[in-house]
């Protein structure tokens, strides 16, 4: 492995491992996009998986929310998408500007006919050397992140070629060929491991796999169907860096939705972080884990739009709430899911500021 700077700022590793912090670390979900005006400054010049697939340009919008709020974030994650592992499946997604795939999967004759061996590393180099710059090009100021989408969320948007308000061609697969719906998202699971272990061996210090659409299946259907391709993602991952000698890596699971399933999931599927969305209580959601695992989260994202007393007051209520009156320990505060389009890039700043001043028990 590369030899990188020296890191100045370790609070999100150590919280992700379960450790005492002086304060919350803080990133935002989505941190880096189109509610900064030096976003839409690159994008008016670049399609949007031009900038994923340009290291330059990808490693430069990683580091612009870096810049602008300096001080005040404790991660950079790394500029792309979830939907770079159906293109290296041989999909084709274009941003239109949400996801749209002109040819999705409709039955599992379509799935039978993606590759069953995908050169990883070939396909999604880009992302790795996107990682290796931005990397050099933090310093040290703060640890990388980097991600992919679980199996489940890519597995619907494969089918539903986009976004969908009901997910009912997605979910007919489940219930209409359940057996190859299962070896589709093991299929898909196997391209993410080697996507992260690629993206870990390239720099990233933490991965974070999102499954926004957790919340959509029943709490009886995440367990069959989604909870095997996190928990495949998870050991895959383990295995494969203790076999190559590099050292392993916080693993961040986000199954937004299903607050239902945390305790599960700290059981079960292998992560050493949960995120959780806005709809549990961060105390409920403790009692949940016990200590088996740290929390990230929780703040709805649209109390950026509800003035700067109303995020204060919400802040320091999550924090007394993940606190629980004791030391700031295993606890990465964040929004409930990601930042959205229409946020004032000042009124983030307060987030990140009240955080600071209000983090620590
Ligand atoms: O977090 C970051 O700053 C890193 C970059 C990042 C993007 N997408 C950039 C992006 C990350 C981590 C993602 C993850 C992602 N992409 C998820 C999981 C997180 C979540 O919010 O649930 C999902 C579901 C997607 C799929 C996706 N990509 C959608 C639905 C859309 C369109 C709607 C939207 O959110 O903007 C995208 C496009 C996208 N991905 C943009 C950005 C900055 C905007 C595209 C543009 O510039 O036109």
């Amino acid at each position: 492995m590369a030899s990188f700077p020296l890191m100045k700022n370790d609070l999100i590793l150590r919280a992700a491992r379960g450790e005492e912090t002086e304060r919350a670390p803080v990133w935002v979900m989505r941190q880096a996009g189109r509610y900064l005006p030096e976003f839409l400054a690159v994008r008016a010049d670049h399609d949007f998986f031009e900038i994923c697939r340009t290291p330059a340009l990808a490693m430069e919008v990683t580091l612009q929310p870096i810049r602008r709020y300096s001080g005040l974030l404790d991660a950079a994650i790394i500029f792309s998408d979830i939907l770079v592992v159906p293109q290296a499946m041989g999909m084709e997604v274009i941003m239109n500007p949400g996801p749209h795939f002109p040819n999705p999967l409709i039955t599992p004759a379509d799935a039978e006919k993606l590759p069953k061996v995908v050169d990883v590393d070939k396909e999604l180099g880009y992302v790795y050397e996107a990682i290796t710059q931005t990397r050099h090009a933090l310093k040290g100021e703060v640890p990388l992140i980097g991600f992919c989408g679980a199996p489940w969320t890519l597995f619907s948007y494969m089918i539903e070629g986009g976004g969908s308000k009901t997910f009912h061609k997605c979910k007919s697969w489940l219930f209409k060929y359940p057996e190859e719906s299962k070896a589709l998202l093991n299929q898909i699971a196997d391209v993410c491991i080697d996507f992260l272990v690629g993206q870990i061996k390239a720099g990233a210090q933490l991965v974070q796999v999102f499954d926004s659409w957790a919340g959509e299946l029943a709490p009886h259907h995440f367990e069959e169907f989604a909870l095997p391709s996190l928990q495949r993602i998870s050991s895959g991952v383990r295995a494969k860096l203790v076999a190559a000698g590099i050292p392993v890596v916080p693993m961040t699971l986000f199954p937004k939705g299903q607050n239902l399933q945390i305790a599960l999931c700290a059981d079960k599927a292998g992560y050493d972080v949960i995120g959780i969305d806005w709809c549990i209580d961060p105390a409920d959601a403790r009692r949940a884990v016990g200590d088996k695992v740290a929390l990230q989260g929780n703040l709805d994202p649209n109390l950026l739009y509800g003035g700067r007393d109303a995020l204060e007051r919400e802040v320091k209520r999550m924090s007394e709430s993940f606190n629980g009156g004791k030391k700031t320990k295993a606890w990465i505060a964040n929004l409930g899911h990601g930042i959205t389009p229409g946020v004032d890039p000042e009124d983030m700043r307060w987030f990140l500021e009240c955080v600071h001043s209000h983090s620590a028990a």
